[in-house]
């Protein structure tokens, strides 16, 4: 067992001026909401202001090659909401944890701040919540105007490419940040040419540099397909057919083509109506695997299970067989859906998935790849489009991770302590090194009773040990979604 060294490095915090710092809740949001939501409350709820922090203490020893930031985008509401408030509804606040081995006196560096969207801006202006949920009803006076019935929050994923960051919510444009400062500099920067949302699981492909996006949408065009040259111009745009519209967080790449899952997680007004969200399952439609070519040439479609999938691992083509990595789960989790509560049941709980597809036979095998229990898979990027042995995941109580070997069929464990937190594991390579598992494991880790939150790094390969470093911030970060890695 790796020992961690105590390398402690005085705290040297710096409060933004006209910033209060706070290591309770949110008070207003805790106040003022009449409801109760799980998802305004323990590691869920949002924290007040925006703060930045250097001379973190750093137990334990930085890896020579962590110079650069760890960013991570997830919910925080402004304001109290004015109705009722599901997770993927607050505004987006990105924490970042910017490191430098080198600099002795403060090698690890914090800070978070609101995405500046047109919606937070008017709210700040008018000092409270004007948009709804997607609980709630989209803003027909804003929609008859041409406006957005719900505010873009950004508040899911991040693009890093080409020296640009951008902050992603699959229901409208990405904003573009200042990697630095994570000021907010642009509103709109999809080149003309793109109409419609943006998903938040674009794929780089590492051999050419292109970025392969989609939207969906609950009208025609149910599904479009983009692609971003290595320059930043928009090289395609295809509508994809579909028969009904249905909700596509995340997809796959392999060199040839876009891989789409086709589940029954309809789009449904009836439930919008009775309260339970826009979302719908209904399994008796069946499911599909999309395989979309890239360059061109009609999509070829295969039945499959139907499942509810939110994310992939990674697609891959060896001889006539794509193979698709995912993470998914019997049946769409209408309770989450509709706020009801945070998590599956366990019953339902996510797993990773694999759907082989033979393009000569047109058959489908699939099948599980480990228990039920682990969402938010990540693995090595420059990996995307290529066969992979190596997936991270997060447990979906948020206890701790799971690395898969693929190859073998073992899981290995990190599991954290009672009442001890977890968020989405990010895999930074060692330069150079061409081992798919020789690189950091990085992650947030919230602590119990509020206490300040930290970030993890774990040596992938001793995946089982202490982590090599643990970094304090300054206080609790509310749980998120995903986070990137800006190396510097
Ligand atoms: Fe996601």
């Amino acid at each position: 067992m790796r020992r961690l060294a105590g390398n402690a490095v005085g705290i040297l915090l710096i409060i933004l001026p006209g910033f209060v710092m706070s290591d309770g809740p949110h008070p207003a949001v805790r106040s003022a909401f009449g409801r109760r939501s799980p998802f305004l409350e323990g590691h869920y709820a949002p924290v007040d202001g925006e703060i930045e922090a250097e001379g973190l203490r750093v137990d334990g020893s930085l890896p020579g090659h962590l110079r650069g930031a760890f960013l991570r985008n997830g919910p925080n509401p402004r304001f109290p909401p004015r109705g009722r408030y599901h997770w993927f509804d607050g505004d987006g606040m990105v924490h970042a944890v910017v490191l430098d081995p080198s600099d002795e006196r403060s090698p690890a560096r914090y800070r978070c701040r609101y995405v500046r969207t047109a919606g937070f801006e008017e709210e700040q202006r008018a000092g409270r919540s004007l948009f709804p949920g997607l609980l709630e009803w989209p803003s027909l006076s804003r929609v008859v105007c041409g406006g957005d019935g719900y505010k873009n929050s950004a508040n899911t994923a991040f693009l890093w490419h080409r020296g640009q960051l951008w902050a992603l919510w699959e229901g409208g444009r990405p904003h573009r940040l200042d990697p630095g400062s994570l000021a907010t500099l642009d509103g709109n920067p999809l080149p003309p040419g793109w109409r419609g949302a943006f998903t938040a699981h674009p794929k780089i492909d590492p051999r050419t540099g292109e970025v392969v996006f989609f939207g969906y949408a609950p009208v025609r065009p149910y599904l479009r397909l983009g692609i971003l040259d290595c320059t930043g111009a928009l090289q395609a745009v295809r509508d994809i057919d579909l028969p009904r519209s249905v909700m596509l967080h995340d997809f796959a790449i392999t060199p040839d083509y876009a891989v789409f899952l086709d589940m029954p997680q309809t789009f449904s007004w009836g439930n919008l109506l009775r309260g339970r969200g826009v979302f719908g399952w209904r399994p008796e439609l069946g499911g599909r695997l999309g395989l979309v070519p890239r360059r061109g040439g009609e999509p070829r479609w295969f039945p499959v299970s139907p499942g509810s999938v939110f994310h992939t691992l990674n697609a891959w083509q060896t001889g006539s067989v794509v193979t698709l990595v995912a993470s998914r789960m019997p049946r769409f989790p209408a309770e989450v859906l509709s706020g009801s509560v945070a998590e599956p049941a366990p019953e339902d709980q996510p797993r990773l998935w694999r759907y082989d597809v033979d393009l000569e036979s047109s058959r489908v095998t699939e099948g599980p790849l480990d228990d039920p229990g682990s969402e938010m898979p990540r693995m090595r990027d420059d990996r995307i489009g290529q066969p992979t042995r190596f997936a991270y995941t997060l447990r979906t109580d948020f206890r701790g991770w799971r690395k898969h070997d693929l190859h073998l069929g073992t899981t290995h464990r990190l599991d954290l302590p009672e009442g001890w937190t977890g968020g989405e594991a990010v895999f930074v390579p060692v330069p150079s090194a061409t081992g798919e598992d020789q690189g950091h494991l990085l992650a947030l880790v919230q602590p119990p009773a509020d206490g300040p939150a930290q970030l993890w790094v774990i040596e992938a390969r001793e995946f089982d040990d202490e982590p090599v470093a643990r970094i304090h911030l300054p206080r609790r970060v509310p749980a998120g979604f995903h986070g990137c890695w800006v190396g510097g």
